[in-house]
């Protein structure tokens, strides 16, 4: 199997002292915005049920820390953890994933909804425009995000330099650097509708 996945539905978790470390929790009382703490509760109890040897074993196993880059850092029994993982989460939906086969991964989940056209000028690059309809610029969406995730930056970089035309994804200034930082791994991607009325791209690279 070349990942792993785990959605948690956000109306339906655990308190969090049930899921989050000590440290976890210290982090998870700096949020001040309930949708964000519990978007960030619901993607560590994704991830966790994934890496935890068996159901039912203490969370304070796992612990995902932020980390100045952006991509959390994942502890397992207080070593890092080096796997490839990407969490994710929108509208009252968490999702993770991990992989042991591939080094690089990265997951989006978006809702398929319209969004105005100015959001797809400011993200989107003119030649990636091939269409205004809501099913393809959330699937281009979804597509970008969970590169950018696998490279490990997220939109620090300018969105235009990850750039779909077609099937072929290209990179361009910093993006084209970090991709080249990376050994240039040939990206796979894969696009569902999961849950009814969302989108999930995997991208991902052994
Ligand atoms: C990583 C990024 C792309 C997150 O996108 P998002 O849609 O806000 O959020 P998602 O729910 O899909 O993903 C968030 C998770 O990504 C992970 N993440 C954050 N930075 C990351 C990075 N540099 N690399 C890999 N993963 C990262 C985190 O696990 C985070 O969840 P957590 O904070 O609960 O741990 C972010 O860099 C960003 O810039 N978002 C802006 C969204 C936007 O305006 N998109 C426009 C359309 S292209």
């Amino acid at each position: 199997m070349k990942y792993q996945i785990k959605f948690v539905d956000l109306t339906n978790l655990p308190p969090a002292e049930r899921i989050l470390s000590a440290r976890e929790l210290a982090f998870y009382q700096t949020l001040k915005l309930p949708k964000r703490r519990t978007e960030w509760l619901g993607g560590r109890f994704a991830l966790k049920q994934l890496l935890l040897p068996q159901p039912g074993a203490d969370v304070g196993r796992v612990e995902i820390l932020p980390h100045e880059g952006g991509k959390p850092q994942v502890y397992v029994d207080n070593a890092l953890y080096t796997g490839a993982f990407s969490i994710t989460h929108s509208h009252g939906w968490a999702a993770a994933a991990i992989s042991q086969e591939c080094r690089f991964l990265g997951i989006d989940l978006e809702k398929v909804e319209h969004r105005i056209n100015a959001w797809a000028e400011d993200f989107f690059h003119p030649q990636e425009r091939q269409s205004m309809d809501d099913s393809f610029l959330t699937a281009l969406w979804t597509k970008k995000e969970a590169v950018v995730k696998l490279l490990g930056t997220g939109l620090s970089l300018n969105s235009f330099d990850v750039r779909f035309v077609g099937d072929k994804i290209s990179f361009y200034g910093e993006a084209l650097q970090v991709y080249r930082s990376l050994g240039e791994p040939e990206i796979k991607l894969e696009l569902s509708s999961r849950p009814q009325g969302f989108m999930l791209c995997v991208a991902w690279a052994r």
